[in-house]
Formats: structure tokens, C-alpha cells, sequence
């Protein structure tokens, strides 16, 4: 099966920026070594659905090395980078269906056309692959699955998808809450955020909507830097964590009413939505780093716009009486404009993701059914190990 990527010229751009990435990534590093020595995925065919960016590419490199007859990746939505989609595809035993500019259809085609093989191993993010097998239902099972992120297991509640395998969720890992999604997600929105816009985040009035682990973190590191940071969750008594973390909490609409930037961080769809606009200030930031770019109905908005680029990553909707500004679509600002987290944070993500695959392959399918947590002895050995590695 072909790739579908943007500009396979970009190959060998893809190829010069990984090394650094190569470098910062000391974990994965070892691990992709011994899954080269033991030859872990040998002769299995795998399908991935991630980020199509440095720090996937450089994991993927040990998904290979490690013996996979095959890999089918599917990139996520708004957030491929297309050197490193082409890089990749000119690999052996590759196929990339990813591009920059995909729409959700170009998504689903690409996940109809990986059910049609037979797939030992789903290591999957915003259950695309899961989702996809349970509406497809082809007429084999994987072995297991990893699923990567708070998103992809709400969708699998929501959608009352029961799993006929084990699924691995690596977001219930204390390892990924508190240093992932707490710590790197909040750093690298805000800088995602500076690099699509340029502008001074000192005093401005910052809405953080979702105060989980990544949104609070989300609204710490913008506090950082000086922004008068608000915030509104559904959850009351989450609402009550934020007031005491020293932020200034309200309605959703009064919230709203005196923000200058929104930020959605919630895994939730529709979160801002067109009956918002009379509560905009004008000109009004709008960007989104939960999974999904759907936690703002952009499609609502536009409809009720008109709609110009004003700058790469920043289109201007203009209403009857006001605009606002939306970045990168809604797609995650942090992977959309700038590199995603940081590298060694996705180091630690990933090497969990390598060795829960690692568990699913080695217990050959003794693991129970469906959604569990990341083995308790998994989370301990990589913070030993990447404790080690910081000393
Ligand atoms: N951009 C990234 O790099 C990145 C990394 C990790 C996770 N994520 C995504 O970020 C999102 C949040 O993840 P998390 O780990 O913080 O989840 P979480 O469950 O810890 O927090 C989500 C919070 O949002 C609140 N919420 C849900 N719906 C809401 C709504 N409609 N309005 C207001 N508040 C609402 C919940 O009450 C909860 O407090 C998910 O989509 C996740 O997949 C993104």
C-alpha cells in the first residue's frame, strides 16, 4: 500500500532534523536497542495512529529495528510535519497516510484502508484505530492496543465500545498525568501559541476552559508569563481547586465576556460554540490544545463569518458586529505551531507507550479484555530509569 503524504522531496529535510531529537531521547534510545536485540515486534504488523512529528519518528525507528514486518501509520488530525512524513515513508516496511491539511473524511479513509489488513498491535491516539475496528469490524482482532490520551478513552466510553482485546491506556499513568500533561503540555502551548502569534502574553486576560491536568498546567505556565489567567471547568469542585490555586473563576459567559485569549483544553466537543460570540471581546483569540480541534465548533463559526488569513496559523473571523482570531483551526496549538512538548517529556510518553506494547506482546494476550491502566511496575521501572538518565 502507497503512502499518502504532502512533498516526498522534503525527505531528506526530514532526515537532517531528526538527529537532535535522535539525541534528547536517551530513553527510547535504549529501548529501541532492546527491541532490536530481542526482536520483540518481529514478523507482526502494526498499526499506529500519532503525531507525525520528530519524536514519534525517532520511536518508530525502534518499532522497525525491533522486527515489525509492517507499519501502517495514520498521522492525527491538523498536527503531521510533512519532512517527517516523507523521511518516514521512504522506510522499509512504511506506509504513511498523512497529510498537513487533512480533513476529518481524508482520516477515515485512511483508517478504512488500514482495516483491510489483518493488524497484530493498535498503538493508537484519540482511539482513530479503535474506534475504526469496532465500526469496520474486520474479521480478525489485534492481540492488544496502547490508546494514548484522555480523549481517546472518553470517546471509547461515550461510543459504549467494549474492546474484545486489551487496551492499554497510557494517559492513566501517573507517569503521563504528572509529568506529560501537567508539566510539558502547559510549556509547550504557551510556546505553540507565542510562535503562531508573536504577541506579549504579560497582562493579557487568558480563559484556560478545562482545569485537569493539562489545563492546569496550561494556565500555571501562562500565569508565568505574566497573563491574568481565568478559568472555567464544569466540574464545581475543580472549579473551587482553581479559585484556591489563586486564579479568578466565574460563569462560563462572564469568563468569557473579559478574555482576550480562550484557550480549550477539555476533551470535550463544542466547548465554544457560535452562541458564545455575543459574549466576545473583539478580536478575541480563540485556540484549542485538547486532542480533538471539535472542542470549538469551527465549522459553527465559520458559518456565521467571513473568514481571512491573516497570518500563517491565524485566520481573522469577521461577524456582523465584532471578529475574532482562530489559530491552526483548532488543532492542538502546541504540535499545529510549534514542536509539541517537550522532548524529553515525550522521551518518558513514549518509552511507556514501547514498553506497554512490549507487555501486550509478551504475555501473548493475558491480559484482561478491554481498558486497564499502565502495569504499576511499568511506571516505576521508567521513572527509575528515567530518574537515571537526568542525574
Ligand atoms: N496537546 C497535547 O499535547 C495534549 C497532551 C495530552 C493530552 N491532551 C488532551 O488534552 C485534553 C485534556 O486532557 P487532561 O489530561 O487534562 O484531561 P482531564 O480529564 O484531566 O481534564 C479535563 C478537564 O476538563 C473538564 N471539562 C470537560 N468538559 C468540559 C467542558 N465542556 N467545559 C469545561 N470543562 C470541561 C473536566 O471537568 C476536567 O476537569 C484531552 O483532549 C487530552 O487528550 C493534549
Amino acid at each position: 500500500m502507497k503512502s499518502i503524504i504532502d512533498n516526498q522531496s522534503l525527505e531528506k529535510t526530514g532526515i537532517e532534523r531528526l538527529q537532535w531529537f535522535r539525541d534528547m531521547m536517551p530513553l527510547v534510545d535504549s529501548i529501541n536497542d532492546y527491541l532490536d536485540n530481542e526482536q520483540i515486534f518481529k514478523g507482526k504488523i502494526i498499526a499506529i495512529c500519532m503525531h507525525i512529528e520528530p519524536k514519534t519518528a525517532v520511536w518508530i525507528e525502534g518499532i522497525l529495528r525491533g522486527g515489525a514486518k509492517h507499519i501502517y501509520l495514520v498521522g492525527c488530525l491538523g498536527t503531521t510535519k510533512e519532512d517527517t512524513a516523507a523521511y518516514l515513508a521512504s522506510l522499509d516496511r512504511m506506509t504513511v497516510l498523512g497529510k498537513k491539511n487533512d480533513t476529518y473524511e481524508d482520516h477515515q479513509n485512511y483508517l478504512t484502508q488500514v482495516m483491510d489488513h489483518k493488524i497484530d498491535l493498535f498503538l493508537d491516539n484519540g482511539a482513530s484505530l479503535i474506534l475504526a475496528h469496532d465500526r469496520l469490524k474486520p474479521d480478525w482482532t489485534p492481540i492488544g492496543a496502547n490508546e494514548e490520551t484522555r480523549s481517546g478513552k472518553l470517546l471509547i466510553e461515550k461510543e459504549k465500545v467494549s474492546p474484545d482485546y486489551p487496551v492499554v491506556v497510557i494517559d492513566d499513568s501517573p507517569v503521563k498525568q504528572l509529568l506529560e500533561n501537567a508539566i510539558g503540555v502547559g510549556q509547550s502551548v504557551v510556546d505553540g501559541f507565542m510562535r503562531a502569534t508573536s504577541l506579549l502574553l504579560g497582562g493579557k486576560q487568558v480563559l484556560v476552559i478545562g482545569y485537569g491536568f493539562c489545563g492546569s498546567g496550561v494556565a500555571k505556565k501562562f500565569k508565568g508569563q505574566g497573563a491574568n489567567v481565568m478559568v472555567y471547568d464544569l466540574n464545581p469542585t475543580i472549579r473551587l481547586k482553581a479559585k484556591a490555586d489563586g486564579y479568578y473563576v466565574d460563569d462560563l459567559p462572564e469568563v468569557i465576556k473579559k478574555a482576550d485569549v480562550i484557550i480549550t483544553v477539555t476533551g470535550s466537543f463544542d466547548v465554544i460554540r457560535p452562541d458564545h460570540i455575543k459574549y466576545f471581546k473583539p478580536n478575541v483569540i480563540l485556540a484549542n490544545s485538547g486532542h480533538y480541534s471539535f472542542e470549538i465548533d469551527v465549522k459553527g463559526l465559520k458559518e456565521k463569518a467571513s473568514v481571512t488569513r491573516v497570518k500563517k496559523d491565524i485566520e481573522k473571523l469577521t461577524f456582523t458586529d465584532k471578529s475574532c482570531y482562530l489559530i491552526a483551526d483548532a488543532s492542538p496549538v502546541n504540535l499545529a505551531c510549534g514542536d509539541g512538548n517537550p522532548i524529553e517529556i515525550m522521551d518518558l510518553g513514549l518509552g511507556l507507550q514501547s514498553a506497554s506494547a512490549i507487555r501486550i506482546l509478551e504475555t501473548d494476550n493475558q491480559l484482561k479484555k478491554g481498558l486497564q491502566a499502565v502495569p504499576v511496575d511499568i511506571d516505576k521501572k521508567i521513572s527509575i530509569d528515567m530518574m537515571a538518565i537526568l542525574k
